[in-house]
């Protein structure tokens, strides 16, 4: 661990176990409702829990810029703080936004029955697949689609508009067991020999579990007598966050790393589904960390990621044009924090490195460095060790997950790092 005086050589710190969290389970991850809905690269609920206590007392602001499926917000909410997250990912504000938004249970229960036997009663036998999005029809089976479709129209029938967000998030998060997609890859693929589940059966049964979550996070709320706390989740991009300046207490936050996940890829059926665009390839462009845009030119005020990107350009140039890029936009998102955070408070970010044909991609370090060069104060870095239990850490050379068995897998993201800098 290192304070003040800012090491660029990472390798000389130890893992520090009381943040590896290697006693805890995955399923102890997903109390209250973290549990909602699959997403990627998504923070350790415990471990957040521990930044935002640390670092930040109650009635504070606390924002995650890179807010994803928003574990920040719900564990700012559980400790009685509020917060702000952001994200590009339209699917990722519906999740965050159903997963801060406590219903009344006995309410939610009479709801759903109603839901339920609405679509249980539908007489709509219509072929909507013929007719469907030439993206949607690609990744689902006819008879799967149609089914989906009476859920999907039910739902927009709700009302009300946190009751028909809880529901959108459920249908969001069965739509991969519905459909032809291969689970087991972070890449888009499809898989025609994959046994589908059934829509309404997929869809009744994440109802029940979410309502069961929803339950015991309102209770929760209740006991820690949060109830008026704040929680906005917005669609934003961290490279212009529109907030005053000097406005937040604590930054929580993890990029994504660069070409590892494509959000927009990932979340493709829910975006067609819920029709916020049948151009994946232009949403694209607004994610730090995509590959799917030209070279920015802007200087990066990191001498260590100049020397990466010059190496990587020795071997690749498409790598080094997407480094290059994520760099450069990496260091648009702290600048940004910068602005946005008060003086003599804390901005935590996590993040990890990796490696491309054996070059290493120093992101915590290249973090670190631009962290200083704007201004940052005191920088103190902690290293974690990555629990397997939680997380799948091997990928195959399609980057498909694959246990540690495997022939030809690649262990990723063994540890990440939390890089804490004062303002
Ligand atoms: C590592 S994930 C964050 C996960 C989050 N910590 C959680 O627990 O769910 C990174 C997130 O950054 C988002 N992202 C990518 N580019 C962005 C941008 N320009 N502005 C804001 N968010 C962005 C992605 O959509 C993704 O949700």
């Amino acid at each position: 661990m290192e304070r003040n005086k800012v090491t660029l050589d990472l390798k000389s710190i130890k893992s520090d176990i009381r943040w590896s969290f290697a006693d805890i389970s995955r399923k102890e991850t997903l109390y209250a409702t973290h549990g909602y809905h699959r997403y990627p690269a998504k923070f350790i609920p415990q471990l957040v829990k521990k930044v935002i206590i640390k670092y930040s007392k109650p009635g504070d602001i606390v924002l995650d810029s890179f807010g994803g499926c928003g574990t920040t917000l719900v564990e700012s909410k559980l400790s009685g703080r509020e917060s702000i997250g952001l994200d590009v990912n339209k699917i990722a504000v519906l999740i965050a936004k159903a997963k801060t938004e406590e219903i009344e249970p006995c309410f939610l229960e009479q709801n759903n029955k109603l839901l339920l036997e609405k679509i249980k009663s539908s007489k709509d036998k219509r072929n909507y697949y013929e007719k469907a999005n030439e993206r949607l029809r690609y990744w689902f089976k006819a008879s799967a689609f149609n089914k989906l479709k009476i859920i999907h129209d039910c739902i927009q029938e709700e009302k009300n508009s946190k009751t028909r967000r809880f529901y959108n998030c459920c249908f969001s998060n069965i739509l991969k067991n519905c459909s032809i997609w291969y689970s087991r890859s972070i890449k888009p693929m499809r898989d025609n020999t994959k046994i589908i589940e059934k829509p309404f059966s997929a869809f009744t049964e994440h109802l029940n579990y979410m309502t069961q979550r929803n339950k015991d996070f309102f209770n929760l709320i209740k006991i820690k007598k949060v109830q008026e706390i704040c929680c906005h989740m917005k669609k934003g991009d961290a490279r212009k966050i529109k907030l005053p300046s000097e406005y937040v207490d604590l930054i929580v936050t993890s990029p994504p790393y660069v070409t590892s996940y494509e959000y927009a890829d990932l979340h493709q059926l829910s975006i067609l589904w819920f029709n916020f665009t049948d151009d994946i390839k232009k949403i694209k462009k607004d994610f730090v960390g995509t590959s799917s845009r030209k070279k920015a030119k802007r200087n990066i005020d990191s001498e260590l990621a100049k020397a990466t990107i010059q190496k990587l350009s020795d071997i690749e140039r498409s790598h080094a044009k997407h480094v290059s890029n994520y760099y450069s936009d990496l260091s648009r998102c702290y600048k940004e924090m910068y602005r946005v955070l008060k003086k003599g408070k804390h901005a935590c970010i996590i993040i990890g490195n990796t490696e491309y044909k054996n070059i290493k991609i120093p992101n915590a370090e290249v973090t670190v460095e631009l962290l200083k060069n704007i201004g940052f104060k005191y920088i103190k870095i902690l290293k974690r060790k990555l629990s397997s239990k939680i997380f799948t850490p091997y990928r195959d050379e399609s980057g498909k997950f694959t246990d540690a068995g495997h022939g030809g897998k690649r262990r990723i993201y063994q540890y990440e790092y939390l890089i804490f800098a004062k303002k």
